[in-house]
Parts: structure tokens; C-alpha cells; sequence
């Protein structure tokens, strides 16, 4: 029997990039620690109108045209998830938000449990909801009987030079003209990319064991 190799899914939001970048870094980690890896957009529903409203989200959405868009096959097949979204009043983006509520016939069927999964989020200020927005987002993740995989503290100097949230990577956006700061949350972005690849392979060493008789 062939050992089982990590399928990672990101499925992320982003209005003007700074999601993106971390879902970037994840994507980049998951793939050194050996992963298959689909990197996928949630899709915008705001109109066009509040769009160019900020021509840095309207930029941003052209010029990342060329990224797929999230599909339920994509959950069905990874057997790891990071999500993404930017902190939108202390909680999840819609447009993340209502791909993940077209879940309901994978999670009846049982696809989306024992996978080990894990948020990430951007946010304006330092005390601008993150770990609510993540927390938020967690709650989800239980319903689906994920293997629910914080940051912690698990490589400290990693996690502090990034802010130290042990709830998921998060940036601070008002922080990263910061070359330094800005270094940091990416290595730990690519650092939790790493670690759910790991924790993916693990667990589908566990679910794939033929059941003790
Ligand atoms: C409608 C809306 C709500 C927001 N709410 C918050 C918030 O609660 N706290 C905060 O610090 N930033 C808030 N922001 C700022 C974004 O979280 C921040 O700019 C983030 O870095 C954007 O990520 P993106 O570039 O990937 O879209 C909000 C932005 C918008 C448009």
C-alpha cells in the first residue's frame, strides 16, 4: 500500500491583496513539505459598483483573473484546508462566507470530516478583530468534524515575530510597509502551509487503517 500524500485546498477571500499574499506563502509552504496543493479564490459577489468604488480591489480582482475559483470538488479532494479571508468587522468575508454555506450536501455525506484545517485572516488594525474573525471561522470547521489546527505557539519565535496569534496566521495591515514585520507573517504563514501538509499526511494514515477486528 502506497503511504497517503497531503492534499491541501486553499480557499481564500481577498478585496485588495493582502489575503492573497498570505494564501500565497501557505500555498508555497504546503508544497516544500511535499503537498499537492490547490490554491482557489472564493467568488466576489459585491457589485461592480462598490468595487470600483477602490480601484485597489478592482486591480486586484483583474490581476487575479487566472485563479480558479473555489468548487466543492476541490473540498471533496483535498484532505487538508487553510482558509483565508480578510477580518470584515470582526468576522468572516461574505463571499467566504457563502462558499462555505454550499457545503451542506458534502458535510451529510461525511467528506469533510477528520481533515485537519485551519484559518488565516488580515485585518486593518492589531486589535481589529482577528481572532474573532478566526474563531468565527472555527466554528464552522467543528461543525464539519475538522481536525481544527491553530498556530499556537508551536515554533514561538516564529509566531511572535509575527504578532504572536496562536489562533491562525494573521497580518496587520497597517504594520506590513514593515519589511521585517511583513517577512515574518509570511515565514509563518509558509511555516502553518508546512505544518498542515504534515498533519494532512498523518491523519490519513490514521482514517485510511484497516479497523482492529
Ligand atoms: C467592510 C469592511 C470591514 C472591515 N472590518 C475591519 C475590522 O473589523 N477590523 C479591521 O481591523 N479591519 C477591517 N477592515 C479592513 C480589512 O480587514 C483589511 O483592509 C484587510 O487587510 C483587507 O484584506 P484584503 O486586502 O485581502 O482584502 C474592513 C474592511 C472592509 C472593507
Amino acid at each position: 500500500m502506497s503511504s497517503p500524500e497531503a492534499r491541501i485546498a486553499i480557499i481564500y477571500y481577498s478585496s485588495t491583496g493582502n489575503v492573497h499574499r498570505l494564501a500565497q506563502a501557505f500555498a508555497d509552504g504546503a508544497a516544500d513539505a511535499g503537498a499537492e496543493v490547490r490554491l482557489r479564490r472564493a467568488a466576489e459577489l459585491a457589485p461592480d459598483a462598490s468595487i470600483d468604488s477602490n480601484p485597489a480591489w478592482r486591480a486586484h480582482l483583474d490581476a487575479t483573473a487566472y485563479i480558479k475559483p473555489a468548487t466543492l470538488d476541490d473540498l471533496e479532494w483535498a484532505n487538508g484546508y487553510a482558509f483565508g479571508t480578510p477580518t470584515r468587522y470582526g468576522n468572516v468575508s461574505s463571499q467566504l462566507r457563502q462558499f462555505l454555506d454550499t457545503t451542506g450536501g458534502l458535510w451529510q455525506a461525511g467528506k469533510l470530516a477528520n481533515k485537519p484545517a485551519t484559518g488565516f485572516t488580515s485585518s486593518h488594525f492589531a486589535h481589529g478583530g482577528q481572532e474573532s474573525t478566526l474563531l468565527s471561522l472555527y466554528n464552522t470547521l467543528c461543525h464539519w468534524g475538522s481536525i481544527v489546527l491553530p498556530t499556537g505557539y508551536v515554533n514561538y519565535e516564529v509566531a511572535a515575530a509575527a504578532g504572536g496569534n496562536p489562533y491562525g496566521v494573521s497580518c496587520v495591515e497597517e504594520q506590513s510597509d514593515d519589511d521585517e514585520y511583513l517577512k515574518a507573517v509570511l515565514e509563518a504563514a509558509r511555516h502553518q502551509g508546512s505544518r498542515l501538509a504534515e498533519a494532512a499526511v498523518l491523519l490519513a494514515s490514521l482514517t485510511s487503517r484497516p479497523s482492529a477486528a
